[in-house]
């Protein structure tokens, strides 16, 4: 079973953004790109114009995290502008189902992501429609908290969901993902890895992904939920 490392440039030097990302070029799966509004949580960082700027300087493919109200309107325009992966909250989506499928026609890979005091039960029937679920392990909004184990268990539902409807569909986890913590992540069922300051606060970021990829791709062979 293959896993993802997809380092947040949150924690990375924004003066450098383009030279940060390509740093871990070849090393990173992904490169995950957060974008917040200071509505939907208390804290700014770039929108649409800088990410376009970044989708054509970067050679890493990038999931874009969003963490902005009204998802309905502005999720599927960054699917457009060049992301891969759009991943959208579903708190801040009138119509989850829609955003979704609206993603997917603008050719990106939809995911949908839940804070830590959102229940998974009522989302359970849009799983069919996600190439991704995020599940947050911190309060969305900034790098460096602690990691919130209280969320494997939606992580584990998650993968039997997954597992029981045989979907494709990749699980993330984003928020305190670490050395100490990846295993947790990985044993509960999650393939699909965001680290902030793990990676980009480490004095040898190409070094530090290959460490998180070994201990959860370790986790992941002696899992529970891995055939392998
Ligand atoms: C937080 C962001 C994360 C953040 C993670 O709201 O969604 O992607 O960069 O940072 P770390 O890995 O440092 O917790
Ligand atoms: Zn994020």
């Amino acid at each position: 079973m293959g896993i993802r490392i997809s380092p947040s440039i949150l924690s990375a030097d924004f003066g450098h953004l383009v030279a940060e990302c390509e740093r871990v070029a070849g090393a990173a799966d992904w490169l995950h790109v957060d974008v917040m509004d200071n509505q939907f949580v208390p804290n700014l960082t770039i929108g649409p114009v800088v990410v376009e700027a970044l989708f054509k300087q970067v050679s890493t493919p990038i999931d874009c995290h969003l963490m902005i109200s009204d998802a309905d309107k502005w999720a599927p325009g960054y699917a457009e502008i060049g992301a891969k992966s759009v991943t959208f909250h579903v708190e801040a989506a009138a119509n989850p189902r829609q955003v979704a499928r609206d993603i997917r026609a603008k050719g990106a890979r939809a995911g949908m992501a839940i804070k830590p005091g959102t229940k998974l039960d009522d989302y359970e029937e849009l799983f069919p429609e996600l190439d991704m679920i995020l599940i947050m392990t911190v309060e969305p909004g900034f790098g460096g908290q602690s990691f919130m184990s209280d969320q494997m268990p939606k992580v584990r539902r998650s993968r039997e969901i997954i597992r029981d409807l045989n979907l494709d569909t990749w699980i993330q986890v984003d928020g305190g993902v670490a050395g100490a913590t990846i295993a947790e992540c990985a044993d509960a069922g999650a393939d699909t890895f965001v680290a902030g300051s793990a990676v980009y606060n480490k004095p040898d970021p190409v070094a530090a992904i290959s460490e998180l990829r070994a201990s959860a791709q370790a986790a992941t062979d002696a899992s529970w939920w891995c055939s392998h």
